[in-house]
């Protein structure tokens, strides 16, 4: 006979399980297989790149864009003082090949920075606030991903689109909680790409500064939400 205690271990164990399987589930299941083309959505507006780090992203793509690098308007939320060589040293690489870099630039006031229908594409990679503490009892990252959503709509162009990478977690689909977001800004629901780190030679990814834990470890798969705007119908 199976003593009571072990029935007991048994019957947690098989629900740890179960939700084991359904955190695994729930991160967010792609859209498409191929990764998002960063480049091949500029037209002939703005690209520009907000809460950039240490500007290696912006940097990476821009340095593939020929020509329309003069086109991409790289920031970042802290104020140039703060930043550190390998930040500057991106500034200037960005600078040479025509490209603006503000500093101090909050993602959440995109409609005070950038002009009324002039960005073909808002590029948002691993948004963090990092703190943990709830606003409006919700996850930090979800208000920011709101502000900035909400803020960037009024400067899009006509074919203009949002880009966000995001770690594809459970725990990360339900602190962003994007498609939610999406509706309530006024976006359709985002298309989901893969993100392929390597993809982007010299892209070294920067964590929040006063956020305890590393938001990435190595075995992470990444995902780039990509959000359009719904269309208003009169
Ligand atoms: C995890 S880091 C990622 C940095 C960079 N995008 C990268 O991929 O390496 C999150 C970034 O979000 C920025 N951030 C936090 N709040 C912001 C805001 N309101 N507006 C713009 N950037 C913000 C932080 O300054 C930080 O650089």
């Amino acid at each position: 006979m199976i003593p009571q205690k072990s029935k007991a271990r048994a019957a947690y164990n098989d629900a740890a399980f179960r939700m084991l399987g359904t955190m695994l589930t729930l991160k967010r299941v792609l859209d498409v297989k191929t990764p998002f083309d960063f480049c091949n959505a500029l037209y002939s507006g703005r690209m520009v790149f907000l809460g950039e780090g240490n500007l290696s992203f912006a940097y990476a793509v821009a340095s593939r864009l020929g020509g329309r690098a003069s086109r991409v308007i790289a920031t970042t939320f802290e104020e140039g003082a703060v930043h550190d060589d390998e930040t500057q040293a991106n500034a200037t690489k960005l600078r040479s090949l025509g490209a603006k870099v503000r500093f101090g630039v909050d993602a959440g006031r995109c409609d005070s920075e950038f002009l009324l229908g002039s960005v073909d594409l808002a590029v948002f990679q691993f948004p963090n606030v990092g703190s943990r503490r709830p606003l409006f009892r919700r996850n930090p990252n979800h208000i920011l991903v709101k502000r900035f959503l909400k803020s960037v709509r009024n400067v899009l162009s006509k074919n203009g689109r949002v880009a966000i990478t995001v770690v594809n977690s459970s725990h990360y689909d339900g602190a962003f909680a994007m498609d939610e977001v999406a509706a309530k800004s006024g976006f359709e629901k985002p298309v989901a790409h893969p993100f392929i780190m390597e993809d982007f030679s010299g892209y070294s990814y920067r964590k929040t500064k006063l956020d305890g834990k590393p938001a990435i470890e190595n075995d992470d798969e990444f995902v780039t939400f990509v959000f359009k705007p719904k269309v208003l119908r009169s």
